[in-house]
Formats: structure tokens, C-alpha cells, sequence
């Protein structure tokens, strides 16, 4: 079982762009603390030089964007340094789930970690409501929302306990997932044909929000460069809802993405323990995820 491999004094290091990764990561952060465990949480694109120091678990937190993590992830991964005796844990977060092409998604950040001398002991995919394309039906993200807690918790004993989980996708989806590096040459394109239309107040809120920095100010209108990631958190956070794409509009959702509404229904109906909704080809990853365990 390897005690030196229960953490003791944990880096959460996250990235998220609509806010559902940051949630996962601040119920990690919770559980942790209440059982005892030091944990220290970073956000990966405020954090470029990053050293694990006295800490002996990196946990990584990233969206599954084009079955991999996001490249901002990623990149951060490719530069730590290397370490001695230090253990790894990967948490993916997905609206589509564990299922295919997605398994292959901490492929390659799994490689690199091991590369810097991690030792990665867990990894696990987490569902929360999806962001792009096509929505889940409400009943589905709020149930999301809902039985996320348990399977921190679950994931949490098991650490504790010395459990592995490693997995190995399937070549199919370890193909799919590099074919998905093209999403991070596509995100440049989407993210520079971004335009304000007159319904921008110039509030600026874009600008200070884009965790890649690809938007400035230019007489007096936010501007797109072509470093953008495609994590739509520009578009979803406007209080206008101002700014939209020229290409790949199919992407946004026109219904916008509130990760705090979805909380608030939540809350409100924190009483109702059954599930409303059917079942659903587009969403069964979702579905499974959250039957699997009884709650
Ligand atoms: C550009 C982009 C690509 C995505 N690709 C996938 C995908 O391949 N598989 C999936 O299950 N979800 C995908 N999603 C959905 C996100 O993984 C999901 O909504 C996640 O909860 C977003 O996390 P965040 O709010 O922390 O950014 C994608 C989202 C975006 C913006």
C-alpha cells in the first residue's frame, strides 16, 4: 500500500475557464482541510514559474477540451521542473464524461508528469455541465452539481486509503485525442474573429477576465488577438452578452452558461433527491456517471 504515498501537503493547481473546474477544485480543497490534509491551491494561468517545494502531491484539475486538457494545461505541465518522490494525482473535468474518445484526454499530461520524475498514482474524469456546442438538459446539470460532494469524498478515502487508479484508453481514442491537438490551432482563429457589437459598454470586463490575455482595448472597444484557447469564458461572462464569433457560432451556447445559476437552483432545491430526467443517447456518459453510485 505505500504509506509515503498518502498526501500530507497538497499543490491544487487548476485551470478553468466557465467556472466548473475551479468548483471541483475548491470541494477538493474543502474535504481536504476538514481531514487534516495542507493544501494550497494555484490557478495554472496566474502561475507560470511554479515550484511543488514542500509538497509531496501535485493534484491537477483541468477541462477536457477536444479530448485532451486544455492547452493552457498542458503547456504548464511541459514546463515544471523536475522533481524527486513526488506523487501526481489528475482529475479531468467533462461535460461528455469517461466516455469515448474522451478516456485518452490526461494521456499525454499523465507522460509528461512522468517525465518530471511524478510518480502519477490517480487519475479520475469528474462531469459537470457542458459549456460547448449543446447543452444538457437542466435536471441533468443541476443532478451534476448535486452528487459531485460524494464523489469527492469517494475519490478523497481512496487516496487516503493508497487505492491506484490508472487507466488505459483504448488506441482508438489515444488517436482521436491527438487528432484533437488541432482544436488548439482552430482556438486561435475562433478567438480572433471575436467582434463587440453595439451592445458593449467598453466595460472592459473581457479584458480583465481572458485568462490568456488576448484582449485589449482600442478605441474604446475590447480587441481578439490570436492566442485564444477557445474557453469561452469572454463570451459566457458578458454582462451585454456583446461579444459573439464570426465563425463556429455553433460552439456557444445560445443560452449562455451560468455555473452560478445552475448553483442557486440547486440550492433552492437542495430538498428533491430524484432524478427528472430521461434517458438520453447524447448525454449517457453523464447519466452513468451519476447512477453509478447511489446517492
Ligand atoms: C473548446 C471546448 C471543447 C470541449 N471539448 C469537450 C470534449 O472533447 N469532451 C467533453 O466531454 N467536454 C468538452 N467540453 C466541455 C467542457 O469540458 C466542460 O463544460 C467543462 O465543465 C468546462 O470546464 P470549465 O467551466 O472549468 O471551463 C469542451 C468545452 C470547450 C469550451
Amino acid at each position: 500500500m505505500g504509506d509515503k504515498k498518502v498526501p500530507q501537503k497538497v499543490i491544487l493547481a487548476y485551470f478553468s475557464g466557465t467556472g466548473c473546474t475551479k468548483e471541483v477544485c475548491d470541494c477538493f480543497e474543502e474535504k481536504l482541510r476538514k481531514k487534516g490534509i495542507d493544501c494550497k491551491k494555484i490557478n495554472i494561468a496566474k502561475s507560470k514559474h511554479f515550484d511543488i517545494g514542500e509538497a509531496d502531491t501535485l493534484m491537477l484539475f483541468s477541462p477536457v477540451y477536444a479530448f485532451r486538457l486544455t492547452s493552457i494545461t498542458e503547456h504548464w505541465v511541459k514546463n515544471l521542473p523536475v522533481v524527486n518522490n513526488k506523487s501526481a494525482i489528475i482529475i479531468s473535468v467533462s461535460g461528455g464524461g469517461e466516455i469515448s474518445p474522451n478516456t485518452a484526454c490526461r494521456n499525454y499530461c499523465k507522460r509528461q508528469l512522468k517525465k518530471k520524475g511524478y510518480d502519477v498514482i490517480y487519475e479520475k474524469m469528474l462531469v459537470m455541465p457542458s459549456n460547448f456546442a449543446v447543452s444538457a438538459k437542466e435536471d441533468l446539470n443541476i443532478s451534476l452539481l448535486r452528487v459531485l460532494p460524494y464523489k469527492v469524498e469517494k475519490i478523497i478515502l481512496d487516496i487516503i486509503a493508497g487505492k491506484k487508479n490508472l487507466t488505459s484508453p483504448k488506441i482508438q481514442d489515444k488517436m482521436l485525442s491527438i487528432i484533437g491537438k488541432g482544436e488548439h490551432f482552430g482556438a486561435r482563429f475562433f478567438g480572433a474573429s471575436i467582434r463587440a457589437s453595439q451592445e458593449c459598454n467598453k466595460c472592459g470586463l473581457c479584458v480583465r477576465a481572458c485568462p490568456k490575455k488576448n484582449i485589449r482595448m482600442e478605441k474604446g472597444l475590447p480587441k481578439f488577438g490570436f492566442r485564444c484557447m477557445w474557453c469561452l469564458k469572454c463570451i459566457y461572462d458578458c454582462p451585454r452578452k456583446a461579444l459573439s464569433p464570426r465563425i463556429l457560432k455553433f460552439t456557444v451556447l445560445n443560452s449562455g452558461f451560468e455555473l452560478s445559476k445552475m448553483k442557486q437552483k440547486l440550492y433552492h432545491e437542495s430538498g428533491r433527491t430524484e432524478n427528472r430526467y430521461n434517458r438520453d443517447v447524447l448525454w449517457q456518459g453523464a447519466i452513468d456517471y451519476i447512477r453509478e453510485d447511489e446517492y
